[in-house]
């Protein structure tokens, strides 16, 4: 990584293209699941190495229930493996891992397999890792009113602390906003991610598929990050 780029304070990754990526090698999806969460691993390494402070790393969607039970089933289990026997990389990275999503209808084992991985990294000081799974971004804006609702009911809140800035920090996790997305693949779409943090975020589509977007891709993604001029609604003096 040349040394004179910014990094993004808070990084969104929407992990896409493993199926196609299998296909391409005449292989099965889940093929390209396994091979997206190793090259997740050696993505994280390099993050924390570099000094990435916080990801959201989008793994598995609301929506991504409606594929097949098979595919379904797969994943769950990879996700096991990957917060539980394979999670030695993460803890060696130093990231410090939270979720977001909602709990229903995950398998009770990968809630489990979360709450080890949460509590085996907390004290870890490197980057903050935002597993989203079963994520949906709607369904983090309706989480949220619902909660705040309940507080205003309890008269914790009153309306006029309702602002911006305290339904950002009442979303799933208290994290700062996403200044980058990155969607590889190259879909053009948000498909239900980060929607409220993602107000001024800048967007990157690259084509590559996820189990090739390593090291030197992230660079190359840094590069344009870099390249862009964030007005934020004001004029560039
Ligand atoms: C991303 O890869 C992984 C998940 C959404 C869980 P896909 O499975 O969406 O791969 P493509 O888009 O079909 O290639
Ligand atoms: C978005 O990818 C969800 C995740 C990466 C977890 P999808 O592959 O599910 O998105 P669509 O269906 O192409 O929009
Ligand atoms: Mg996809």
């Amino acid at each position: 990584m040349r040394k004179d780029l910014v990094i993004p304070n808070h990084i969104g990754i929407i992990m896409d293209g493993n199926g196609r990526w299998a296909k391409q090698r005449g292989q099965i999806r889940s093929m390209g699941h396994r091979a997206g969460v190793d090259n997740f691993k050696k993505l994280m390494k390099y993050m924390s190495e570099v000094g990435v402070k916080f990801v959201s790393m989008y793994i598995f969607s609301t929506e991504n229930f409606k594929r097949d039970k098979k595919e379904v089933d797969f994943l769950m289990d990879l996700f096991v493996k990957m917060f539980t026997d394979e999670f030695d990389e993460i803890m060696k990275a130093n990231a410090r891992v939270v979720f977001s999503g909602r709990k229903e209808p995950l398998p009770a084992k990968v809630l489990e397999a979360m709450k080890k991985a949460e509590e085996s990294s907390k004290n870890n000081t490197g980057p903050v890792l935002n597993f989203c799974i079963n994520y949906g971004g709607q369904w983090e804006i309706v989480d949220t009113t619902r909660k705040l609702c309940e507080k205003y009911k309890n008269g914790e809140i009153s309306l006029n602390d309702i602002t911006p800035e305290f339904i950002q920090k009442n979303l799933y996790q208290d994290l700062p906003p996403l200044d980058f997305v990155i969607r590889t693949s190259g879909e053009q779409r948000i498909s239900n991610f980060m929607l409220y943090q993602s107000s001024y975020a800048e967007y990157y589509f690259p084509e590559t598929y996820f189990p090739d977007f390593g090291p030197e891709e992230f660079d190359k993604a840094i590069e344009e990050y870099n390249n862009r001029d964030r007005r934020f609604g004001g004029i560039k003096k």
